[in-house]
């Protein structure tokens, strides 16, 4: 059975035409129609990464294989790296860097709050190699300004890593103008595509201060896959299979996503969210963070008294069809957690989810 109405943070709603490419026959994942696809694919990621000199690759695997992919070709065993972490996905980047046998130290703030900027700089007058930060925290609803902390990392020589899995393609995001050196995303969030496939962009600096003999592995290794881009690209440009639906479901998500328009997309998610906030207010809900940093693609809130948000969970999905997130972490059984990324972030959408609360707190 089908979910009636996916407000969960990712995934989100496929658009019609993006289902339509999961429906094709399968087809091959080399050959003329590929290059075409995949060398537009790779200048609609620049679009969205508003990074028109990046390097940009379609990491087949989820958001996560992204993060290993940068992590795997920039950092080295030994590596001193700081973790800016307010939520569940910062501590999550922490936990992953820490098996590639860096030394990850954690600048931690409370979840809801905004990262720690003096415990960063204070963080970062021992060498670092890099500052590794998510842009939009999807278990809090909270998004970080990247300006102070590209500019603290780069003060200190440190380049940095930007987790935009829930923000690419929904937020602001000027990758070359903040002068990030790294990010990953995933395809299932604000791009509204299925799961599956992870955007990555790298800065020409940080591409070309590595020496691709340096890294190990060969899936995750960004140089294999611009290897192959070099050298098999009039045919067969990416390394392994990638399922030919799935990467024309995206390319066909990324099409729509450019023929809106990043601005007026930007817009739109900024007035969906501001709907769901005030509506939420209206029934006692309060957000998780303080109204300066809230995020236009996922919402969190803690319910007024005698509302327990696990019960509302149930109810919304069983009475009414309308899938919506609980809290992660500290905020399990505390908070609701609503998307507003890529589809969701439709007028018609939050008002009947809106109608439901009513009907059910
Ligand atoms: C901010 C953030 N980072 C990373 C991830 C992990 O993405 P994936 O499940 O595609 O690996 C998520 C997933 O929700 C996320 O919200």
């Amino acid at each position: 059975m089908e979910p009636g109405l996916l407000l969960i943070p990712g995934p989100v709603p496929l658009p019609r035409q993006v289902r339509e490419e999961l429906a094709k026959p399968a087809a091959p994942h080399y050959g003329d129609a590929w290059v075409k696809a995949h060398s537009e694919t790779g200048e609609m990621m620049r679009y969205i990464w508003s990074a028109p000199d990046a390097h940009v690759f379609p990491i087949a695997g989820p958001g996560h294989a992204a993060l290993e992919a940068i992590g795997y070709t920039f950092l080295r065993p030994g590596d001193r790296i700081v973790v800016v972490s307010n939520g569940f996905f910062g501590d999550r980047t922490h936990e992953v860097l820490l098996t590639h046998r860096v030394k990850a130290d954690l600048v931690s703030s409370a979840w809801g709050s905004a990262p720690d900027l003096a415990a960063l700089r204070t963080a970062l007058k021992t060498p670092a190699k890099a500052v590794v930060v998510v842009h939009n925290e999807t278990s809090t609803g909270v998004t970080n300004s990247l300006d102070p902390i590209v500019e603290a990392a780069h003060a200190a020589d440190a380049f940095v890593i930007v987790d935009a899995v829930s923000s690419l393609g929904g937020l602001p995001l000027p990758f070359a103008k903040l002068g990030i050196d790294a990010g990953f995303s995933a395809s299932q969030k604000c791009i509204a595509a299925p799961a599956g496939i992870a955007p990555v962009a790298v800065s020409r600096s940080l591409w070309e201060s590595t020496d691709p003999k340096s890294v190990e592995g060969w899936y995750l290794n960004l140089y294999t896959w611009d290897r192959y881009e070099r050298e098999w690209g009039d045919w067969h440009p990416t390394p392994t299979t990638i399922s030919s639906n799935l990467f024309y479901a995206f390319h066909r998500a990324l099409k729509l996503l450019r023929e809106e328009g990043l601005e007026a997309r930007f817009a739109r998610h900024a007035k969906v969210a501001a709907r769901l906030r005030a509506g939420l207010a209206e029934l006692g809900f309060k957000p998780v963070g303080p109204s300066a940093i809230l995020s236009n693609t996922v919402g969190c809130f803690t319910p007024p008294p005698g509302v327990d948000p696990a019960r509302l969970v149930r109810r919304l999905k069983d009475e009414h069809d309308i899938y919506i997130s609980g809290g992660l972490g500290p905020l399990r059984g505390k908070t609701i957690r609503v998307g507003t990324m890529g589809t969701q972030a439709d007028p018609e959408s939050i008002d009947w989810l809106l109608k439901a609360v009513r009907a059910s707190v």
